[in-house]
């Protein structure tokens, strides 16, 4: 045949429709931006790791809620950096944590943010790992289980609206959800993350966090990169558990994973493009090497189009700025 017998151009010819046709949006609502909180109060100071994020004590997390809700923000998750850690991360359940008031300030300041915490020990130990270590330093599963539960009841009872625990340990999900509806919090939902990569990509979290482990990796129970068929196990086993979102982690590097869990369930799917990928955009954008934000959202955009209906970045504040 002398000439193509359908023109797909046809349809990229004009920019109305174009935009007609678009198939997938990001827009505010798909956002979750993670902060870090500190003790204190007043607290505002940069993180060296992660350009434009600060640690914020609960009073400053609440101002910066409030401008975030301002510009169109919908939803926040907490991470905490205690004063004080121990061997059983015990610090993370502590009602006068830096979280828990964080949460209350926030949900007092603006109501309307949904307000989600991460439930995990890895912040809160002394060691830095996910969970308790036995005597020879490996992470104990089950013992760990009735921690993340505390904290996660602790968080539900200052407010929060959503737990998500990050630790990796088997039956988290059921032990969370036990302990939320055993003190009547069963309209709490657990954002589980279910499918959590031993990855090289969280880097610069670890020092806005604090919480590298002090020896060994986390390869014991976080995954590992080369396995997708144990993605969907782990996303099964967390879903029967009573999950009622389900995570892909990291979000860029793991499209594939991310399409596979979408079709596994008809729950919905979150997406965390982590602290390395927002990293890499900023640093290769700084560089001159890339225009940082049209690639941003080219990041964003392949997050949503590979499934994830909900996507926690670092980007969501520039995001919100970038589309006024
Ligand atoms: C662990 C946790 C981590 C992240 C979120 N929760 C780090 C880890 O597993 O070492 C990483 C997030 C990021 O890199 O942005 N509680």
């Amino acid at each position: 045949m002398a000439f193509p017998v359908d023109r797909p151009r046809r349809l990229r010819d004009s920019a109305v429709l174009r935009d007609l046709l678009r198939e997938t949006r990001v827009v505010p609502e798909d956002l979750v931006y993670p902060i870090f909180i500190v003790p204190g109060r007043g607290v505002k100071s940069p993180i060296g790791s992660l350009a434009g994020q600060c640690h914020l004590s609960p009073d400053s997390a609440a101002r910066l809620a409030k401008s975030f809700r301002d510009e169109g923000g919908r939803a926040l998750i907490l991470f905490g950096i205690p004063d004080r850690k121990d061997e059983t991360g015990s610090p993370g359940a502590d009602p006068e944590g830096p979280v828990q008031l964080a949460v209350r300030e926030i949900k007092s300041a603006a109501p309307e943010l949904l307000v989600a915490t991460d439930v995990c020990l890895c912040e809160y130990t002394s060691h830095g790992h996910c969970g308790v270590l036995s005597p020879d330093g490996r992470v104990l599963n089950d013992p760990t289980l009735e921690l993340l539960a505390a904290q996660a009841l602790s968080h539900a009872e200052a407010g929060a609206d959503l737990v998500a625990p990050s630790d990796m340990m088997d039956g988290r999900v059921q032990a969370i959800r036990g302990a939320l509806d055993g003190a009547g919090h069963e309209r709490i939902p657990i954002m589980s993350y279910s499918v959590k990569y031993a990855s090289a990509f969280y880097g610069p979290f670890r020092e806005a966090a604090q919480s590298t482990p002090r020896s060994g990796d986390r390869k014991g129970y976080q995954m590992d990169p080369a396995n997708i068929r144990e993605a969907a196990r782990e996303a099964e086993l967390d879903l029967a558990e009573g999950a009622d979102i389900v995570m892909v982690k990291p979000a860029g590097p793991y499209l594939d994973v991310l399409r596979e869990v979408r079709l596994l369930t008809k729950r919905p799917l979150a997406a965390y493009q982590v602290s390395g990928e927002f990293a890499m955009l900023r640093a290769a954008g700084d560089a001159g090497l890339l225009d940082y934000k049209a690639a941003a959202l080219e990041s964003l955009l392949g997050i949503k189009r590979a499934g994830a209906d909900l996507i926690l970045t670092y980007l969501a504040p520039e995001f919100l700025r970038w589309r006024a």
